[in-house]
């Protein structure tokens, strides 16, 4: 049988920085709130003439990099993404091309925040079946297009930037002691489908519409639901909290990451926390926080690390993995 390895990260954030005290000037807010409500320091913004697939490649670049590989290596590209470049192709169709990626199928992941979650288990899916030898999995979001720049309960906590992770399928026993990804879980409730979503879209408005938050249900949803799916994921490998070594959750605000943090027993130090740098990246916080993970030197072979995020839909997972 098949296991799926990561074998590169990588991570890029747009030139142009927004302080909390840059927002400032634009609605009523203030760095002291958001700091606090948030833990947001400061967000990237996409240039005029940066798109999702520009993000998206530079991301993958590095991974690629990082992984001692080249395009002509892998053979499956999906990209999670809630603000595609157009409504089709698949924005992941350009990045493949762009890449010089020839072999295998190329396709974009729907499910906003839990995006890269979704993306990641899906490869893992398909190379644990021998469909793909490699693949790349890529989370790349502009947000700063799809805000109401005048709505200070949402504008303050987005912005652009992507991650990516090169995942290689290798022969395992299936043991929960070898590398590689030991379980997924996914789910989705749509009935919570407008507590969190874009007022716009092709079939309805015609336009890409802006980000609508019920943002203290979705507060408390996030917590649950990312504690509750870490905890599946460990059940279904075999392992228990005690076994976890890295907490690696979405980055959308400290407070929901403490909590998480705390509902499973990890202490601070254990956990990845990147959102003061880039706000809520939707799908590409999650490779953006390994990204720094793997920079910083924190994770140690064979150390158990658990992926998880909760987003619009609602839609929530987690990963747990060996590294
Ligand atoms: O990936 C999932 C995506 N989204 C999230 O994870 C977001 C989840 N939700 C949250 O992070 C939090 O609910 C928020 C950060 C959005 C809001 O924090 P909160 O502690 O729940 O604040 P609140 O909504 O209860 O608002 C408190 C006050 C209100 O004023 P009043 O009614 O008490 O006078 C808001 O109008 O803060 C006000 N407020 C602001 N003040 C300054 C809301 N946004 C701002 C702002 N600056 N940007």
């Amino acid at each position: 049988m098949y296991r799926s390895v990561v074998r590169g990260v990588g991570s890029y954030l747009p030139e142009k920085i927004m302080t909390n005290d840059d927002l400032s000037q634009i609605v009523d807010t203030s760095d002291e709130w958001i700091r606090k409500r948030t833990g947001i320091e400061r967000r990237h913004i996409a240039a005029d003439d940066e798109f999702t697939n520009d993000l998206a490649v530079a991301a993958a670049e590095r991974a690629l990099a990082a992984a001692d590989m080249s395009a002509a290596d892998i053979d499956l590209v999906i990209l999670a993404t809630t603000t595609p470049d157009n409504t089709f192709p698949a924005t992941a169709a350009k990045v493949q091309a762009r890449l010089g990626v020839t072999k295998g199928p190329a396709f974009d992941v729907q499910a906003v925040c839990s995006g890269f979650i979704f993306a990641m288990t899906q490869a893992d899916n398909m190379l644990r079946l021998g469909q793909a030898k490699r693949a790349l999995v890529i989370g790349a979001e502009i947000y700063s297009r799809i805000l109401d720049w005048e709505d200070r309960s949402t504008c303050v906590l987005f912005g652009d930037g992507s991650g990516a992770i090169v995942l290689e399928a290798v022969d395992s026993e299936g043991a929960n002691n070898e590398r590689g990804v030991l379980t997924t879980i996914l789910g989705t409730d749509g009935a919570n489908y407008d507590k969190l979503y874009v007022d716009g879209g092709v079939a309805t408005s015609g336009n890409a519409g802006c980000v609508r938050m019920a943002g203290q249900d979705v507060f408390r949803q996030a917590v649950a639901r990312m504690s509750e799916s870490v905890e599946e994921a460990l059940e279904k490998a075999e392992l228990t909290k005690d076994d976890l070594d890295w907490l690696v959750p979405h980055q959308a605000n400290i407070r929901i990451i403490e909590q998480v943090g705390k509902k499973l027993g990890v202490s601070r130090d254990k956990v990845m926390i990147t959102v003061q740098e880039h706000a809520n990246t939707s799908a590409a916080t999650v490779p953006l926080a390994m990204t720094h993970g793997v920079k910083h030197g924190h994770f140690k072979e064979g150390d158990v690390i658990a992926l998880t995020a909760m987003g619009g839909g609602f839609t929530w997972g987690a990963i747990v993995l060996r590294w």
